[in-house]
């Protein structure tokens, strides 16, 4: 059913081009589902690669007069935009339960956090400075300043329908550049009503638009967007597969790219650490959104000495998860995003225990609630050998393996082709900087589960990608330096 809004006109089915809800000429569309009950909640326009073609255009456009606006101007609108999406919470909250279905807590956690990123590039707009620089001829000197990249194309994931858009379109603005965003087709409402709030919080018109296609246009955009001369930056959130095939369409074009894809994180309890915190955060770490983003655990390790004692803890907290509609009171955990998810997990268990992985918490499918709803799975005695050490299971499955010592689990960390994050739990700060130093992850978190911040720079190593999301860094991304040299100064 649909949630009541106080604010009605949040909840938009049209692309957002030129500042403009837009009428498309397609004759296709395609269907926003509620992944809990499976109801329609609208038809949204499969727009066709010409309308594509003409926002590019269009982001192009305002790109040439916003790149010439004040600093202090987009920290003002970034600012206000950054007041808007807290003003309006419940509502963005709602939609976004709704439309992905995660619980409406983590929704709220979610619409805060991407609000947050606003807020941190409001004030970093302010701060993009360059360098002055001594050059070999002492009668030269040399300047940096950074330039906004250009037009920027956003392609953006179904797990944070708002944050991930946030995360990328922040720095873009408060560099100065403009944004064209395409959404997951199942998830576009939240940036849908991203875009009416940057409306309201001033961005000029061209700013940032926002176009719409299905599940099987998808692939076209993306192309589009690799391949258009006037798009200067693609940034993706997603697998590596498809992150490794916008590399090469964007070879072409030679355009600059932020790739934050898979994971595979590992989580590390040593016997010295703080067993209850250990086994609370990582419920957070691996429960969140019910395993489906980039950062959840997706191996536990745990050193032999507390192996029982964690299991039994970890065990009881996944039996009182209350598994259900996100909008229903008390519910811990919504429902999966869709079948090819559940499958997934189903898969990486069979998998699990044909090799010889014991069962601690069954989990499984539970039709009563619907389709997409799957109770977590918690198993033990797993191998090196097994899928869902090897494959990013992004659902519901809590992995345990026992190790010895610190060098073995590292060799079992490192022996992935992602690097993204893992997490350590130890009191002892030499294990703790021990394992930092050798894990191969661009983010490593320890003693904490949930470590994501605007202020942090987020991002990967090895085929987990490359670039830096929010943090002082994050702007570099969308900007390009140039370097000026004044000749002959004594003259
Ligand atoms: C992700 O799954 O890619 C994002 C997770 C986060 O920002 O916390």
């Amino acid at each position: 059913m649909a949630p009541t809004l106080n604010n009605p006109n949040l909840l938009q089915t049209k692309p957002f081009i030129n500042g403009k809800w837009y009428d498309s000429k397609s004759t296709k569309t395609f269907g926003v589902f509620d992944p809990a009950t499976e109801e329609l909640i609208a038809e949204l326009p499969d727009q066709t690669l010409e309308e594509i073609d003409e926002a590019i255009q269009i982001t192009k456009n305002a790109f040439e007069k916003y790149k010439h606006t004040g600093t202090y101007d987009r920290s003002k609108w970034l600012r206000r935009l950054y007041e808007l999406m807290l003003e309006n919470l419940d509502d963005l909250a709602k939609i976004l339960t709704w439309e992905n279905g995660k619980c409406l807590t983590d929704a709220i956690g979610e619409i805060k956090y991407a609000a947050s990123y606003f807020e941190w590039f409001s004030e970093e707009a302010k701060r993009n400075y360059g360098h002055t620089i001594q050059p070999s001829n002492p009668n030269n000197k040399v300047i940096t300043y950074k330039q906004p990249v250009g037009p920027v194309g956003l392609l953006c994931p179904f797990n944070f329908p708002s944050a991930m858009g946030a995360r990328k379109a922040a720095p873009a603005f408060a560099a100065g550049c403009t944004c064209i965003l395409k959404p997951d087709a199942q998830t576009p409402l939240s940036s849908l009503a991203l875009a009416y709030l940057a409306k309201e919080a001033g961005f000029p018109d061209g700013v940032f638009n926002v176009v719409l296609s299905s599940v099987e246009s998808t692939p076209a955009v993306g192309l589009k967007f690799c391949e258009s001369p006037i798009i200067k930056k693609v940034s993706f959130t997603g697998s590596t597969g498809v992150g490794k095939l916008l590399m090469k369409q964007s070879s072409s074009t030679l355009k600059k790219l932020s790739m934050e894809l898979g994971g595979n994180a590992p989580i590390i309890v040593f016997n010295d650490a703080d067993i209850d915190l250990a086994v609370d955060q990582s419920i957070a770490s691996k429960f969140r959104s019910l395993g489906q983003t980039c950062v959840c655990a997706n191996r536990l390790y745990i050193q032999e000495g507390v192996y029982d004692e964690f299991i039994e803890k970890f065990a009881a907290r996944v039996q009182a998860f209350k598994i259900g509609n996100g909008f229903e009171d008390g519910v811990t955990h919504g429902c999966l995003i869709n079948q090819k998810c559940i499958e997934k997990v189903e898969d990486h268990v069979d998998d699990a225990l044909s090799k010889g992985a014991t069962v601690v918490i069954k989990g499984g499918r539970i039709p009563d609630l619907g389709k997409n709803f799957y109770s977590p799975a918690v198993i033990k005695d797993v191998t090196q050998d097994m899928k869902v050490v090897n494959e990013e299971t992004f659902g519901p499955l809590a992995a345990i393996t026992p190790f010895k010592t610190k060098e073995q689990v590292i060799e079992w960390c490192n022996d992935t082709p992602f690097g993204l994050a893992s997490y350590v739990f130890s009191e002892n700060l030499n294990t703790v900087w021990y394992m930092s130093e050798f894990l191969e992850t661009g983010m490593v978190s320890a003693n904490t589960g949930l470590f994501t911040d605007a202020a942090l720079p987020f991002g990967g190593i090895k085929e987990s990608g490359f670039g830096r999301e929010g943090s002082l860094y994050g702007m570099d991304d969308y900007t390009v330096i140039k370097s000026i040299t004044l000749g002959n100064v004594y003259r």
